[in-house]
Protein backbone atom coordinates (compact mmCIF):
# COMPACT_ATOMS: atom_id res chain seq x y z
CA UNK A 1 0.00 0.00 0.00
CA UNK A 2 0.88 3.53 -0.71
CA UNK A 3 0.94 5.43 2.63
CA UNK A 4 1.75 8.90 3.53
CA UNK A 5 3.18 9.90 7.21
CA UNK A 6 2.90 13.38 8.58
CA UNK A 7 5.70 14.76 10.71
CA UNK A 8 9.18 12.82 10.89
CA UNK A 9 9.65 13.39 14.73
CA UNK A 10 10.22 10.67 17.41
CA UNK A 11 6.85 9.05 16.47
CA UNK A 12 6.83 9.87 12.70
CA UNK A 13 9.97 8.70 11.53
CA UNK A 14 10.05 5.67 13.29
CA UNK A 15 6.42 5.01 12.32
CA UNK A 16 7.60 5.80 8.65
CA UNK A 17 10.33 3.62 8.20
CA UNK A 18 8.96 0.44 10.33
CA UNK A 19 5.69 0.70 7.36
CA UNK A 20 8.64 0.92 4.59
CA UNK A 21 9.80 -2.51 6.45
CA UNK A 22 6.41 -4.20 6.30
CA UNK A 23 6.47 -3.43 2.77
CA UNK A 24 4.55 -0.36 2.15
CA UNK A 25 5.80 2.72 0.09
CA UNK A 26 6.00 4.97 2.51
CA UNK A 27 6.20 8.93 1.62
CA UNK A 28 6.95 11.23 4.82
CA UNK A 29 6.65 14.41 4.91
CA UNK A 30 8.19 17.00 7.35
CA UNK A 31 7.86 20.80 7.89
CA UNK A 32 11.60 21.05 8.71
CA UNK A 33 13.60 21.34 5.70
CA UNK A 34 17.02 21.08 7.75
CA UNK A 35 15.28 17.78 9.68
CA UNK A 36 14.16 16.22 5.89
CA UNK A 37 17.66 16.99 4.90
CA UNK A 38 19.62 15.47 7.87
CA UNK A 39 17.56 12.73 7.50
CA UNK A 40 18.05 12.30 3.54
CA UNK A 41 21.82 12.32 4.28
CA UNK A 42 21.66 10.10 7.04
CA UNK A 43 22.60 12.35 10.10
CA UNK A 44 19.54 12.91 11.69
CA UNK A 45 20.29 13.19 15.34
CA UNK A 46 18.13 10.85 16.84
CA UNK A 47 19.25 8.38 19.47
CA UNK A 48 17.06 5.68 18.75
CA UNK A 49 18.38 2.35 18.63
CA UNK A 50 17.37 0.18 15.51
CA UNK A 51 16.20 3.73 13.88
CA UNK A 52 19.48 4.32 11.83
CA UNK A 53 19.51 1.23 9.81
CA UNK A 54 16.10 0.95 9.51
CA UNK A 55 15.76 4.73 7.57
CA UNK A 56 18.78 3.98 5.73
CA UNK A 57 17.36 0.53 4.41
CA UNK A 58 14.10 1.90 3.63
CA UNK A 59 15.68 4.62 2.06
CA UNK A 60 17.78 2.83 0.22
CA UNK A 61 15.67 0.25 -1.23
CA UNK A 62 13.22 2.88 -2.01
CA UNK A 63 10.32 1.99 0.16
CA UNK A 64 10.77 5.57 2.26
CA UNK A 65 10.84 8.73 0.54
CA UNK A 66 11.17 11.96 2.71
CA UNK A 67 10.29 15.11 1.64
CA UNK A 68 9.20 18.73 2.72
CA UNK A 69 6.70 19.11 -0.26
CA UNK A 70 2.89 17.81 1.19
CA UNK A 71 1.73 16.95 -2.18
CA UNK A 72 3.91 14.38 -2.44
CA UNK A 73 1.21 12.10 -0.07
CA UNK A 74 -0.92 12.34 -3.26
CA UNK A 75 -1.72 8.80 -4.57
CA UNK A 76 -1.65 7.40 -0.88
CA UNK A 77 -4.83 5.66 0.55
CA UNK A 78 -3.86 6.10 4.41
CA UNK A 79 -2.32 9.44 5.56
CA UNK A 80 -0.89 8.77 9.58
CA UNK A 81 -0.97 12.00 10.70
CA UNK A 82 1.91 12.20 13.73
CA UNK A 83 2.84 16.00 13.93
CA UNK A 84 3.37 17.05 18.09
CA UNK A 85 0.51 18.39 20.36
CA UNK A 86 2.57 20.25 22.70
CA UNK A 87 1.15 21.87 25.61
CA UNK A 88 -0.55 25.46 24.98
CA UNK A 89 1.37 26.45 28.18
CA UNK A 90 2.18 24.80 31.55
CA UNK A 91 -1.23 22.98 32.41
CA UNK A 92 -3.35 25.02 29.78
CA UNK A 93 -4.04 21.77 27.43
CA UNK A 94 -2.98 20.30 24.10
CA UNK A 95 -2.05 22.51 21.35
CA UNK A 96 -4.45 21.04 18.46
CA UNK A 97 -2.94 23.45 15.51
CA UNK A 98 -0.16 21.31 14.55
CA UNK A 99 -2.90 18.93 13.81
CA UNK A 100 -5.43 20.95 11.80
CA UNK A 101 -2.50 22.71 9.82
CA UNK A 102 -1.33 19.26 8.76
CA UNK A 103 -4.85 18.18 7.58
CA UNK A 104 -5.24 21.07 6.01
CA UNK A 105 -2.18 20.89 4.06
CA UNK A 106 -3.18 17.48 3.67
CA UNK A 107 -6.67 17.82 2.01
CA UNK A 108 -5.38 18.78 -1.91
CA UNK A 109 -3.53 15.07 -1.54
CA UNK A 110 -6.82 13.51 -0.47
CA UNK A 111 -9.23 11.49 -2.69
CA UNK A 112 -12.58 9.69 -1.94
CA UNK A 113 -11.90 6.92 -0.21
CA UNK A 114 -8.50 7.48 1.14
CA UNK A 115 -8.27 7.35 5.17
CA UNK A 116 -6.24 9.93 7.33
CA UNK A 117 -5.30 8.51 11.06
CA UNK A 118 -4.01 10.37 13.72
CA UNK A 119 -1.17 9.06 15.99
CA UNK A 120 -0.67 12.03 17.78
CA UNK A 121 -2.13 12.02 21.63
CA UNK A 122 -4.88 14.15 22.53
CA UNK A 123 -7.97 14.82 24.33
CA UNK A 124 -11.08 13.04 23.74
CA UNK A 125 -12.56 15.45 21.14
CA UNK A 126 -10.32 16.58 19.05
CA UNK A 127 -10.52 13.31 16.19
CA UNK A 128 -14.24 14.43 16.35
CA UNK A 129 -13.49 18.47 15.52
CA UNK A 130 -10.76 17.28 13.09
CA UNK A 131 -13.71 14.55 11.79
CA UNK A 132 -15.67 18.00 10.69
CA UNK A 133 -12.83 19.72 9.41
CA UNK A 134 -12.16 16.74 6.93
CA UNK A 135 -15.78 16.24 6.66
CA UNK A 136 -16.33 19.96 5.19
CA UNK A 137 -12.71 19.78 2.83
CA UNK A 138 -12.48 16.82 1.68
CA UNK A 139 -16.07 15.36 1.91
CA UNK A 140 -14.90 12.00 0.32
CA UNK A 141 -11.92 10.79 3.20
CA UNK A 142 -12.22 9.27 6.69
CA UNK A 143 -10.88 10.01 10.28
CA UNK A 144 -9.66 7.51 12.31
CA UNK A 145 -7.54 7.75 15.39
CA UNK A 146 -5.03 4.74 16.02
CA UNK A 147 -2.80 5.85 19.30
CA UNK A 148 0.91 4.76 19.38
CA UNK A 149 2.39 3.45 22.55
CA UNK A 150 5.93 3.24 21.90
CA UNK A 151 8.71 4.32 24.40
CA UNK A 152 11.48 6.12 23.66
CA UNK A 153 14.78 3.60 23.73
CA UNK A 154 12.64 0.88 22.51
CA UNK A 155 10.52 2.65 19.72
CA UNK A 156 10.97 0.90 16.60
CA UNK A 157 11.18 -2.54 18.51
CA UNK A 158 7.66 -1.28 20.09
CA UNK A 159 6.48 -0.45 16.43
CA UNK A 160 7.28 -3.32 14.68
CA UNK A 161 5.91 -5.48 17.98
CA UNK A 162 3.44 -3.85 19.62
CA UNK A 163 1.63 -5.40 22.70
CA UNK A 164 -1.88 -4.32 20.54
CA UNK A 165 -3.25 -1.97 18.02
CA UNK A 166 -5.87 0.39 18.99
CA UNK A 167 -8.31 1.04 16.19
CA UNK A 168 -10.89 4.31 16.92
CA UNK A 169 -12.89 4.03 13.79
CA UNK A 170 -15.93 5.41 12.55
CA UNK A 171 -16.43 2.75 10.21
CA UNK A 172 -15.62 -1.05 9.78
CA UNK A 173 -13.84 0.42 5.90
CA UNK A 174 -11.63 2.53 8.51
CA UNK A 175 -10.93 -1.06 10.32
CA UNK A 176 -10.23 -3.02 7.05
CA UNK A 177 -7.46 -0.63 5.84
CA UNK A 178 -5.74 -0.50 9.10
CA UNK A 179 -6.02 -3.98 8.79
CA UNK A 180 -3.96 -4.24 5.76
CA UNK A 181 -2.03 -1.32 7.08
CA UNK A 182 -0.70 -3.84 9.90
CA UNK A 183 -1.22 -7.01 8.25
CA UNK A 184 2.17 -8.37 8.55
CA UNK A 185 1.80 -7.55 11.97
CA UNK A 186 -1.68 -9.24 12.89
CA UNK A 187 -0.55 -12.12 11.01
CA UNK A 188 1.93 -12.91 14.16
CA UNK A 189 -1.51 -13.15 16.36
CA UNK A 190 -1.09 -9.25 17.62
CA UNK A 191 -4.43 -8.49 19.25
CA UNK A 192 -6.29 -5.36 17.53
CA UNK A 193 -8.95 -3.20 19.46
CA UNK A 194 -12.09 -1.69 17.32
CA UNK A 195 -13.43 1.03 19.06
CA UNK A 196 -14.88 4.67 19.06
CA UNK A 197 -12.58 8.15 18.41
CA UNK A 198 -13.10 9.35 21.67
CA UNK A 199 -11.57 5.67 23.68
CA UNK A 200 -9.20 5.45 21.14
CA UNK A 201 -8.01 8.79 22.57
CA UNK A 202 -8.83 8.41 26.32
CA UNK A 203 -7.23 4.86 26.00
CA UNK A 204 -3.83 6.79 25.16
CA UNK A 205 -3.79 9.45 27.64
CA UNK A 206 -5.30 7.35 30.59
CA UNK A 207 -2.20 4.77 29.63
CA UNK A 208 0.57 7.34 30.28
CA UNK A 209 -1.28 8.91 33.27
CA UNK A 210 -1.58 5.46 34.91
CA UNK A 211 1.95 4.65 34.27
CA UNK A 212 3.14 8.69 35.36
CA UNK A 213 0.52 7.57 38.49
CA UNK A 214 3.22 4.41 39.26
CA UNK A 215 5.98 6.36 39.22
CA UNK A 216 4.92 9.22 41.39
CA UNK A 217 2.90 6.22 43.44
CA UNK A 218 6.50 4.17 44.33
CA UNK A 219 8.38 7.67 44.75
CA UNK A 220 5.68 8.60 47.55
CA UNK A 221 6.19 4.83 49.14
CA UNK A 222 9.81 4.99 48.87
CA UNK A 223 9.78 8.43 50.74
CA UNK A 224 7.82 6.68 53.59
CA UNK A 225 9.94 4.15 53.80
CA UNK A 226 13.00 6.10 53.78
CA UNK A 227 11.25 8.15 57.19
CA UNK A 228 10.42 4.70 58.45
CA UNK A 229 13.59 2.66 58.32
CA UNK A 230 11.85 0.42 55.72
CA UNK A 231 13.85 -0.59 52.39
CA UNK A 232 12.90 1.86 49.86
CA UNK A 233 14.00 -0.51 46.95
CA UNK A 234 12.99 -3.98 48.35
CA UNK A 235 9.53 -2.79 48.86
CA UNK A 236 9.06 -1.33 45.40
CA UNK A 237 10.40 -5.30 44.73
CA UNK A 238 7.96 -6.88 46.95
CA UNK A 239 5.16 -4.40 46.04
CA UNK A 240 5.73 -5.14 42.06
CA UNK A 241 6.11 -8.77 42.06
CA UNK A 242 2.66 -9.09 43.07
CA UNK A 243 0.89 -9.92 39.95
CA UNK A 244 -2.05 -7.63 40.33
CA UNK A 245 0.25 -4.42 40.43
CA UNK A 246 3.49 -5.43 38.30
CA UNK A 247 6.89 -4.18 38.29
CA UNK A 248 6.98 -1.78 35.56
CA UNK A 249 7.67 2.08 36.21
CA UNK A 250 7.85 0.91 40.43
CA UNK A 251 11.12 1.63 40.37
CA UNK A 252 11.70 4.67 43.18
CA UNK A 253 13.83 7.63 41.94
CA UNK A 254 14.35 11.31 40.48
CA UNK A 255 10.92 10.76 38.37
CA UNK A 256 9.40 10.74 35.13
CA UNK A 257 10.23 13.27 31.87
CA UNK A 258 10.57 13.15 28.24
CA UNK A 259 7.86 14.24 25.73
CA UNK A 260 4.84 12.02 26.98
CA UNK A 261 4.10 11.26 30.39
CA UNK A 262 4.56 15.24 32.10
CA UNK A 263 2.59 16.51 28.76
CA UNK A 264 -0.26 14.31 28.84
CA UNK A 265 -0.69 13.35 32.92
CA UNK A 266 -0.99 17.56 32.81
CA UNK A 267 -3.11 17.19 29.63
CA UNK A 268 -5.60 14.65 31.14
CA UNK A 269 -5.86 16.99 34.12
CA UNK A 270 -6.31 20.03 32.05
CA UNK A 271 -9.15 18.07 30.22
CA UNK A 272 -10.69 16.88 33.21
CA UNK A 273 -11.25 20.26 34.87
CA UNK A 274 -12.57 21.47 31.62
CA UNK A 275 -14.85 18.80 31.80
CA UNK A 276 -16.06 19.49 35.48
CA UNK A 277 -14.24 16.26 36.75
CA UNK A 278 -12.49 18.66 39.60
CA UNK A 279 -10.95 15.17 42.10
CA UNK A 280 -9.47 13.88 38.37
CA UNK A 281 -8.26 17.21 38.20
CA UNK A 282 -6.60 17.10 41.46
CA UNK A 283 -5.72 13.49 41.17
CA UNK A 284 -3.64 13.61 38.43
CA UNK A 285 -2.17 17.70 38.98
CA UNK A 286 -0.95 15.88 42.50
CA UNK A 287 0.84 13.13 40.41
CA UNK A 288 2.51 16.02 38.67
CA UNK A 289 3.60 17.67 41.81
CA UNK A 290 4.96 14.64 43.54
CA UNK A 291 6.92 13.91 40.32
CA UNK A 292 8.40 17.33 40.29
CA UNK A 293 9.03 17.11 44.07
CA UNK A 294 11.80 14.59 43.53
CA UNK A 295 13.96 16.82 42.02
CA UNK A 296 13.35 19.50 43.90
CA UNK A 297 14.15 17.80 47.47
CA UNK A 298 17.67 16.28 45.71
CA UNK A 299 18.44 19.81 44.55
CA UNK A 300 17.88 20.85 48.52
CA UNK A 301 19.77 18.31 49.62
CA UNK A 302 22.64 18.52 47.61
CA UNK A 303 22.29 23.03 48.17
CA UNK A 304 22.75 21.70 51.79
CA UNK A 305 25.41 19.64 51.77
CA UNK A 306 27.25 22.32 49.64
CA UNK A 307 26.06 25.64 51.34
CA UNK A 308 29.22 27.27 52.94
CA UNK A 309 32.02 25.72 50.58
CA UNK A 310 33.28 28.34 47.77
CA UNK A 311 33.38 26.86 44.29
CA UNK A 312 31.22 24.02 45.08
CA UNK A 313 31.20 21.53 41.86
CA UNK A 314 28.50 19.04 41.12
CA UNK A 315 28.82 16.13 38.55
CA UNK A 316 25.81 14.86 36.79
CA UNK A 317 25.85 11.70 34.72
CA UNK A 318 23.16 11.60 32.10
CA UNK A 319 20.66 14.51 30.72
CA UNK A 320 18.39 12.27 28.91
CA UNK A 321 15.69 11.79 30.42
CA UNK A 322 16.08 8.09 30.47
CA UNK A 323 18.59 5.75 28.91
CA UNK A 324 19.20 4.96 25.32
CA UNK A 325 17.43 8.15 24.19
CA UNK A 326 18.84 11.68 23.65
CA UNK A 327 15.50 13.49 24.56
CA UNK A 328 16.50 15.83 27.01
CA UNK A 329 12.53 17.38 26.91
CA UNK A 330 11.68 17.84 30.47
CA UNK A 331 14.67 15.74 31.99
CA UNK A 332 14.59 15.62 35.39
CA UNK A 333 18.08 15.80 35.28
CA UNK A 334 18.52 18.93 33.46
CA UNK A 335 15.73 20.42 35.78
CA UNK A 336 17.75 19.22 38.38
CA UNK A 337 20.90 21.48 37.04
CA UNK A 338 19.02 24.06 36.42
CA UNK A 339 17.82 24.20 40.47
CA UNK A 340 21.57 23.52 41.27
CA UNK A 341 23.17 26.60 38.99
CA UNK A 342 20.29 28.98 40.53
CA UNK A 343 21.99 28.15 43.57
CA UNK A 344 25.60 29.00 42.61
CA UNK A 345 27.15 25.77 42.28
CA UNK A 346 28.85 24.78 39.43
CA UNK A 347 27.42 22.03 37.40
CA UNK A 348 28.86 19.69 35.04
CA UNK A 349 26.66 17.60 32.90
CA UNK A 350 27.75 14.06 31.20
CA UNK A 351 25.44 12.19 28.61
CA UNK A 352 27.16 9.63 25.97
CA UNK A 353 24.67 10.94 23.62
CA UNK A 354 23.32 14.59 24.57
CA UNK A 355 25.98 17.01 23.74
CA UNK A 356 25.87 20.79 23.93
CA UNK A 357 24.42 21.38 20.43
CA UNK A 358 21.38 18.89 21.48
CA UNK A 359 21.24 20.23 25.13
CA UNK A 360 20.40 23.61 23.73
CA UNK A 361 20.83 25.93 26.71
CA UNK A 362 24.10 27.35 26.32
CA UNK A 363 24.47 27.90 30.27
CA UNK A 364 24.73 24.29 30.83
CA UNK A 365 28.22 23.00 30.65
CA UNK A 366 28.21 19.38 28.89
CA UNK A 367 30.97 16.83 28.71
CA UNK A 368 30.86 13.61 27.10
CA UNK A 369 32.47 11.27 29.99
CA UNK A 370 31.73 10.83 33.46
CA UNK A 371 34.96 10.90 34.11
CA UNK A 372 34.84 14.92 32.39
CA UNK A 373 32.20 15.64 35.01
CA UNK A 374 33.29 14.27 37.98
CA UNK A 375 36.77 16.10 37.68
CA UNK A 376 37.06 17.91 41.13
CA UNK A 377 33.45 17.15 41.59
CA UNK A 378 32.02 17.70 45.36
CA UNK A 379 28.89 15.81 44.79
CA UNK A 380 28.20 13.46 41.75
CA UNK A 381 24.56 12.49 41.19
CA UNK A 382 23.45 9.69 38.88
CA UNK A 383 20.98 11.03 37.31
CA UNK A 384 19.88 8.67 34.29
CA UNK A 385 20.91 5.16 34.58
CA UNK A 386 22.95 4.37 31.19
CA UNK A 387 24.38 1.41 31.28
CA UNK A 388 28.24 2.80 30.83
CA UNK A 389 27.52 4.15 34.56
CA UNK A 390 27.40 1.02 36.00
CA UNK A 391 30.66 -0.17 34.33
CA UNK A 392 31.98 2.82 35.85
CA UNK A 393 35.18 2.34 38.14
CA UNK A 394 34.66 3.42 41.38
CA UNK A 395 38.59 3.02 42.69
CA UNK A 396 39.59 4.91 39.63
CA UNK A 397 37.68 7.94 39.85
CA UNK A 398 38.38 8.33 43.03
CA UNK A 399 41.48 10.42 42.82
CA UNK A 400 39.51 12.59 40.42
CA UNK A 401 36.97 13.92 42.94
CA UNK A 402 37.17 16.37 45.86
CA UNK A 403 34.65 14.52 47.73
CA UNK A 404 33.80 10.93 47.21
CA UNK A 405 30.20 11.19 47.62
CA UNK A 406 27.75 9.92 45.26
CA UNK A 407 24.37 9.91 45.23
CA UNK A 408 21.90 7.13 42.94
CA UNK A 409 19.23 8.19 41.83
CA UNK A 410 18.03 5.67 40.07
CA UNK A 411 19.63 2.88 41.88
CA UNK A 412 21.86 1.55 39.21
CA UNK A 413 25.40 1.28 40.52
CA UNK A 414 26.55 -1.40 42.53
CA UNK A 415 25.99 -0.05 45.94
CA UNK A 416 28.73 -2.14 47.33
CA UNK A 417 31.40 -1.65 44.79
CA UNK A 418 31.39 1.98 45.41
CA UNK A 419 31.15 2.32 49.51
CA UNK A 420 34.13 -1.08 49.26
CA UNK A 421 36.25 1.71 47.20
CA UNK A 422 35.84 4.49 49.97
CA UNK A 423 32.82 6.41 48.17
CA UNK A 424 29.94 7.69 50.32
CA UNK A 425 27.73 6.12 48.29
CA UNK A 426 23.83 7.40 48.99
CA UNK A 427 20.43 5.78 47.16
CA UNK A 428 18.39 8.68 46.48
CA UNK A 429 15.98 7.44 49.39
CA UNK A 430 18.70 7.41 52.32
CA UNK A 431 19.84 11.09 52.21
CA UNK A 432 17.60 12.06 55.14
CA UNK A 433 15.57 14.73 53.10
CA UNK A 434 13.20 15.81 55.98
N1 LIG B 1 7.87 10.57 21.31
C1 LIG B 1 7.18 9.53 21.79
O1 LIG B 1 7.73 8.67 22.45
C2 LIG B 1 5.70 9.40 21.53
C3 LIG B 1 5.07 8.18 21.81
C4 LIG B 1 3.70 8.06 21.59
C5 LIG B 1 2.98 9.17 21.17
N2 LIG B 1 3.63 10.36 20.94
C6 LIG B 1 2.83 11.49 20.48
O2 LIG B 1 3.13 11.66 19.11
C7 LIG B 1 3.07 13.05 18.76
C8 LIG B 1 4.38 13.46 18.14
O3 LIG B 1 5.38 13.36 19.13
P1 LIG B 1 6.92 13.45 18.77
O4 LIG B 1 7.65 13.15 20.02
O5 LIG B 1 7.21 12.67 17.55
O6 LIG B 1 7.04 15.03 18.43
P2 LIG B 1 8.22 15.75 17.65
O7 LIG B 1 8.12 17.18 18.04
O8 LIG B 1 9.48 14.99 17.84
O9 LIG B 1 7.82 15.60 16.10
C9 LIG B 1 6.81 16.31 15.46
C10 LIG B 1 7.29 16.58 14.03
O10 LIG B 1 6.21 17.06 13.24
C11 LIG B 1 6.71 18.08 12.37
N3 LIG B 1 5.57 18.87 11.90
C12 LIG B 1 4.79 19.74 12.60
N4 LIG B 1 3.82 20.23 11.82
C13 LIG B 1 3.97 19.66 10.60
C14 LIG B 1 3.24 19.75 9.37
N5 LIG B 1 2.16 20.53 9.24
N6 LIG B 1 3.68 19.02 8.32
C15 LIG B 1 4.76 18.21 8.41
N7 LIG B 1 5.48 18.09 9.55
C16 LIG B 1 5.07 18.79 10.64
C17 LIG B 1 7.69 18.83 13.24
O11 LIG B 1 8.58 19.60 12.48
C18 LIG B 1 8.37 17.67 13.98
O12 LIG B 1 9.48 17.18 13.27
C19 LIG B 1 2.71 13.77 20.05
O13 LIG B 1 1.32 13.92 20.12
C20 LIG B 1 3.18 12.82 21.11
O14 LIG B 1 2.50 13.01 22.34
C21 LIG B 1 4.96 10.48 21.08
Amino acid sequence: MRISVIGLGRLGLVHAAALASLGHTVVGVEANTQRVRKILDGTHEMHEPGLVELVRTALTDGTLDVTGEPSAARGASAHFLTVGTPELAPNEGFDPSYLENALRSLVPSLQPGDLVIGKSTVPPGTAAALAAQLHRESPGAELAWNPEFLAEGTAVRDTLAPHRLIYGVSSLEAARLLDEVYAPILDRGTQRVITDLATAELVKLATNAFLATKISFINTIAQLAATSGADALQTAQILGADPRIGASHLNPGLGYGGGCLPKDTRGLAHYAQRAGAIEAAQFFTQVDTINAAQRQHIAEWVIAQLSGHQDSQVAILGASFKAETDDIRESPSIALAHALMSAGLRVRIADPVVTASRGEDSRLEFVRTAEEAMREADVTLVATAWPEYRRLNPAALLPMVRRPLIVDTRHCLDSEDWRNASWDYRSMFNLSLH
